[in-house]
């Protein structure tokens, strides 16, 4: 009985703030809440704030207006005006803004409403995960507050034990994707701002101490060494064995869990099969801890800097890359296997080793997926051109994605590069912003390599990439636009680069816009031609940049901006797609793709 008092506190003492995340949830028991939802449309937030602005769910009582009751009139003269069982009907995961044409444009609130029925056993314990909820969510069940969380790239999951029953039950999330200065990313993006539960819903049922997390990859600098941690959640000393089992590699370690929850441990392992585009081998992992037993699929490899090279498994390599952006063929988010497939396919078929996800964390199938094909990836938090860097919430916002994604992440051998920012401008506000950023990877991942998409500028005719926060980062990438955003194509061969870093450089964007099948002279902009000969030219120059480790074109598919206005030409997507948003391959990826298979070879 005692312990059920403790597990009742423990679940109420956490309602109202998302807890400790749960990691590899796809490898659990889980039930999905993905499907038909119905939603509200609430510009008024009618649903939360009372006329005179009372917010209902801060209130002893909360009103019948207040939509996360679910509430059903009692008879026919009580007053209830909306209803969720009656409003219109979408499908979750997925944005509104694609899926509701009236909502293209949208940015403000939007209720949703899963009913769901659960038998819960005794001595279980259920949470609800959600992949990604774009921006700020509001997440309620059977009319208790569970939390809010702000950033629309990185899951986050609230405990439900106390609160779900065997019938009936309505989870209700009232989700705003209006922009503000102070929020991750700021007011200014070129993406679309899709709003929506844009990920995964899914409840997860444990047992009363279950692994909430673990890591376990070679330690810094030793190939033959798995290191790690297992994590377990309401430990409980009367049960501490844990065991981690690689049976290809012979491994079967056994753990004692100490009064943390947590067991630390080095694994020595021979005859590993390093995981690496050529080989992505990923190997099965089972943790047994009190009777769960809990899979995965992990891959194996070390990536280092050694001066200006980067080394994959002791060995130089060159990232032949492509940047991406989260988007699925009906333009809206992309989420599923399917999307992932459509997009790392095009990669692969342009000749890619690597790939740039843009500019936030991508859905978990997007770098499962990369791991088994054998894609190194770039993940990166929106931390985007102009965010607040003195305001301390901004910053704070800015770590906990990133915790968030390196929690969900640090198992995946594709991830080499966590990414802090992009084209940011510099001020001592900034770069120290980014030192914390870079100073909290650390303590969280030390094996992976950091960078941050940099901004240059002219040096007496030569570009120069000499941005003060370089000096804390392992890659040093930039974004340049000759052709595009000024420059001259002609001159390309004489235009040089130079950095202070011996550092791998990365060419992290270049580029330009072409609608597709609109043809015409090389010098036409807007042209596949001019597109063509803008990557010709580009190529010809980046082969001249010194330490240069790689590079991710911008961008492969050409993707939906507010900011691309152009008639007839953009209509409000940017352009510069190798491949169009209908699926048309341009004349500049075969430009790429040549430049690829040629590099391949060296
Ligand atoms: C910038 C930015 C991208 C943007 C691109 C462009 O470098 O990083 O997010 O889409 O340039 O202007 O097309």
């Amino acid at each position: 009985m005692k312990k059920l008092i403790t597990l009742l506190l423990l679940t109420t003492a956490f309602i109202g703030q998302a807890q400790n995340l749960i990691s590899n949830v796809p490898n659990r028991n889980t039930t999905s809440l993905n499907g038909v939802w119905n939603y509200i449309i609430d510009p008024y937030q009618t649903g939360f704030y009372s006329f005179h602005l009372d917010q209902y769910d801060k209130q002893a009582k909360p009103s019948n207006g207040a939509f996360f009751n679910n509430y059903h009139a009692a008879n026919k003269q009580e007053l209830v005006e909306y209803d969720f069982d009656k409003s219109a009907q979408i499908t979750i995961p997925g944005d509104w803004n694609s899926q509701v044409p009236e909502l293209k444009y949208y940015e403000g609130n939007v209720w949703f409403k899963k009913s769901f029925d659960y038998d819960l056993k005794d001595k279980k314990r259920l949470f609800v995960y959600f992949g990604a909820i774009n921006y700020k969510a509001d997440v309620y069940l059977n009319g208790k507050k569970l939390g809010t969380h702000e950033g629309g790239f990185t899951p986050f999951n609230y405990e439900v034990t106390s609160i779900v029953k065997p019938k009936g039950n309505y989870l209700v999330v009232k989700v705003d994707n209006t922009r503000h200065k102070e929020d991750v990313p700021t007011v200014n993006t070129d993406w679309w701002n899709y709003g929506g539960i844009t990920r995964d819903v899914t409840l997860i049922e444990e047992n009363e101490s279950f692994i909430e997390d673990y890591n376990i990859q070679l330690k810094k600098g030793n190939a033959a060494l798995i290191s790690g941690f297992v994590k377990i959640n309401n430990f409980n000393p009367a049960q501490n064995q844990v065991t981690v089992s690689i049976p290809e590699l012979k491994v079967n370690y056994k753990g004692k869990v100490g009064a943390d929850g947590i067991v630390n441990f080095e694994i020595p392992a021979k005859k590993i099969s390093y995981w690496s585009p050529e080989n992505p081998k990923l190997y099965d992992v089972t943790i047994d801890f009190n009777g769960q037993k809990l899979r995965d699929n992990i891959g194996f490899r070390t990536i280092e800097t050694q001066g200006d090279k980067i080394l994959l498994n002791g060995k130089q390599i060159f990232l032949r890359g492509i940047s991406i952006h989260e988007e699925n063929a009906k333009g809206g988010r992309a989420n599923s296997e399917e999307d992932a497939l459509r997009l790392l396919n095009w990669a692969k078929e342009l000749g890619c080793n690597y790939v740039r996800l843009a500019h936030y964390p991508h859905n978990e199938n997007m770098v499962r997926t990369a791991d088994k094909m054998g894609l190194m990836v770039w993940e990166e938090i929106p931390v985007y051109w102009t965010v607040e860097f003195t305001n301390k919430n901004t910053y704070q916002n800015a770590q906990d994605q990133l915790t968030a994604a390196i929690t969900r992440d640090k198992n995946r051998a594709s991830i080499i590069i966590w990414s802090m920012a992009n084209e940011t401008p510099v001020s001592d506000a900034r770069n120290n912003f980014i030192k914390d950023l870079v100073a909290h990877t650390k303590t969280l991942d030390n094996t992976r390599l950091i960078s941050a998409a940099l901004l240059t500028h002219n040096v007496k005719g030569v570009g120069m990439i000499d941005d003060e926060i370089g000096k804390s980062l392992d890659i040093i990438a930039f974004n340049q636009y000759l052709g595009w955003y000024g420059g001259n194509l002609e001159n390309a061969e004489k235009t040089f680069w130079d950095t202070p870093y011996n550092k791998p450089v990365i060419v992290s964007e270049f580029g330009g816009d072409a609608k597709a099948g609109f043809h015409g002279e090389k010098n036409e902009r807007w042209t596949e031609e001019y597109q063509e000969y803008l990557y010709i030219q580009n190529l010809k120059m980046i082969e001249k940049i010194p330490h240069l480790s790689g590079l991710s074109p911008w961008i492969l598919v050409d993707f939906r901006s507010p900011k691309r206005l152009l008639p007839g030409i953009q209509d409000g997507y940017n352009r510069k797609g190798l491949i169009s948003n209908d699926g048309e391959k341009k004349k500049a990826f075969y430009i790429m793709q040549d430049w690829y298979a040629k590099k391949k070879k060296e």
